[in-house]
């Protein structure tokens, strides 16, 4: 089912949490950004498409949106994007041009529906400047997150998400253990090259995100979050490449689910 709430008056989060067996739950978030120029940020997961747009139709006419942003090309971000640009001609898809091109492999994007942003580049929509970053984790090489700084909104992509028991419509209300147990569990599983880093030059790039001193963090896999959790989403970071490196369930555990699942209540 796909919910949504307000993360800020004029920020609306469009969220479903989709269950890993054994483990809870992994939101998954798109973003309405209003004003003059409404941007969505991420589309939905392919498998909910429908009901992504019926939930996006009850916060904004799609027709009203002017972008997309794209943070990176995984299935659970591109749900309804080309039903999107086909129902609406003025939208247009912020990605780079990795993005562009892995979305050639399987539904390529209108070369003149598309703008880059590079990270480090800013571009203004309507009333919004919005500054390209590349997130300290992430999945996919495409992967972009932004910095809106005069509004403090820190849209970080994948990064900071969780894989929770519960999802709250606020990251504020999770345990601190939760939150830092789900972290860290989800980093080791979305970026297990954490464990190969270099702890020195890894810090470095979590400074550079403490830097930007966000009151709104919006992750695509975590409760939004109010700005002064940032110290503790660092800290479960700066925990990960040192955690045990995540091993799925093997043929013999996955049988037994199996069974768990057919048996009766
Ligand atoms: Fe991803
Ligand atoms: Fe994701």
């Amino acid at each position: 089912m796909i919910t949504s709430y307000a993360a800020a008056p004029d920020i609306e989060v469009l969220t479903s949490s989709f269950p890993v067996p054994g483990f809870g739950f992994v939101p998954i978030n798109a973003f309405v950004i209003k004003g003059s120029e409404p941007i969505l940020v991420e589309t939905g997961a392919a498998i909910e498409s429908a009901e992504f747009m019926q939930a996006l139709r009850s916060v904004i006419d799609p027709a009203d949106l002017r972008w997309i942003w794209l943070s990176h090309t995984d299935f659970d971000h591109i749900g309804s994007l080309h039903q999107l640009l086909a129902e609406n001609p003025r939208l247009r898809v912020i990605t780079t041009f990795l993005g562009m091109g892995i979305m050639g492999l399987t539904a390529p994007l209108p070369m003149d529906r598309v703008h880059f942003v590079n990270p480090g580049e800013t571009i203004t929509l309507g009333n919004r400047t919005l500054t390209a970053i590349k997130p300290p984790v992430f999945d996919n090489p495409c992967t972009t997150g932004f910095y809106d700084r005069k509004a403090g909104v820190l849209f970080s992509a994948d990064c900071f998400g969780a894989l929770l028991q519960s999802v709250p419509q606020n990251a504020a209300d999770l345990s601190e253990s939760d939150l830092r147990d789900g972290q860290i569990v989800w980093a080791t599983i979305d970026s297990p090259w954490l464990h190969k880093v270099d702890t020195a030059a890894f810090a470095r790039e979590l400074n550079g995100i403490r830097e930007l001193a966000p009151t709104l963090i919006l992750s695509n896999h975590l409760p939004a979050a109010p700005g002064h959790l940032l110290e503790r989403f660092l800290g479960s970071l700066t925990a990960a490449p040192g955690a045990h490196p995540f091993v799925g369930p093997n043929q013999a555990a996955f049988e037994q689910m199996l069974k768990q699942m057919a048996a009766p209540a």
